[in-house]
């Protein structure tokens, strides 16, 4: 079903987790009245968000079945759920599509930057940058005993094979490492197989990978796929014949690697280094993984920078503009 607005209006439009100041500009400009506010899980479940005609929104708000149904009344309420960024797991969509409510996100906006920092992540592991850091604050010389691996000579296994992925394939590959993938939804035949092999048995990326990075989306068939099964297939030799030991990252969603097992493979050393960028819990509180050397992580930051922000900010700006003239947005989900 496409939802479309039939007059244009002049919106209230919540924003609950920022926006960019040129965005806030462009859309007072066009006569819309903005709340720049982060509303409390109790406020949304009891309507907020029933004062405004549209909501935007990051990953920190929650736009369950429930807060959509409490923000859309009698008399009008929210028509349009804007995601700025590219997850869609905060929000109900389906219960949106049967209100009539329209969600959108920004799907290109912060891939460079989630790419950028996948690839940081992934020689901060094997260089040991987090952990030479910190030697190095408490007053340690460990040149010695801090001996990393290359990434070069060793295979890259992607789990999830869209342009976030696809990115760090090329600056990887450009490095020197074998590019193998995993992505039941992409069609293999549009891929170059001359730089990157497909493979339609995710256990087989396990197998022959030393070096994953996460890229699907969490949805019930992608909630612990990295498993203690999965994770203890992976060899730890490089394709270069490198004693390089297992590494793990993931810049997607919490919850696609189990952290309990991850942690235990950490502790068995079947894991040599765990970067995470997303989180089971966010913000994540007293996890396990935090008192781990072997671990390192960012808070959910891939695509906090000046660009991706800007780029996502104007993106969820058009969609709004779009929709207030009663155009269906280029970038609907529903
Ligand atoms: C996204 O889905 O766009 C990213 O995870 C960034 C975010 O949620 O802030």
């Amino acid at each position: 079903m496409h939802i479309r607005l039939s007059d244009p209006i002049v919106g209230r439009i919540a924003v609950t987790d920022g926006i960019s100041e040129e965005a806030l500009l462009m859309l007072r400009d066009a006569g819309h009245e903005i709340e720049l506010k982060h509303f409390e899980t109790s406020e949304l479940n009891e309507g907020i968000l029933s004062n405004f005609d549209a909501v935007v929104v990051r990953s920190a708000t929650m736009m369950t079945g429930d807060v959509i149904r409490a923000s859309v009344s009698e008399e009008g309420g929210i028509k349009f759920i804007g995601r700025a960024g590219v997850g869609v797991d905060n929000i109900d969509v389906e219960v949106a599509t049967e209100l009539g409510v329209v969600v959108c996100n920004t799907p290109g906006s912060s891939t460079r930057s989630v790419v950028e920092l996948t690839i940081g992540h992934l020689i901060a592991s094997t260089r040991n940058i987090p952990r030479a850091d910190r030697t190095l604050r408490n007053g340690e010389w460990a040149k010695a005993t801090l001996k990393g691996t290359e990434i070069g000579g060793k295979r890259l296994g992607l789990i999830g094979f869209g342009k976030i992925a696809r990115g760090v394939a090329n600056i990887a590959s450009s490095m020197g490492m074998e590019i193998h993938a995993y992505d039941p939804y992409v069609d293999a035949d549009i891929i170059d197989s001359a730089v990157y092999t497909m493979h339609n048995d995710i256990d087989e990326i396990f197998r022959i990978c030393t070096h994953i990075s996460i890229h699907c989306n969490l949805s019930d068939e992608t909630r612990h796929l990295v498993n203690s099964r999965r994770l203890s297939l992976m060899g730890g030799i490089g394709a270069d014949g490198t004693e390089c030991g297992n590494h793990l990252v993931s810049c997607a969603r919490g919850g696609i690697i189990d952290e309990t097992a991850a942690f235990d493979a950490l502790h068995s050393g079947q894991l040599s280094s765990l970067a995470l960028d997303v989180f089971e819990t966010e913000p994540v509180d007293d996890c396990p993984l935090l008192h781990h050397e072997n671990f390192h992580g960012t808070p959910h930051i891939a695509a906090s920078t000046i660009e991706a922000q800007s780029r996502i900010s104007r993106e969820i700006t058009v969609q709004l503009l779009e929709f207030f003239e009663g155009e269906r947005p280029s970038s609907a989900l529903n």
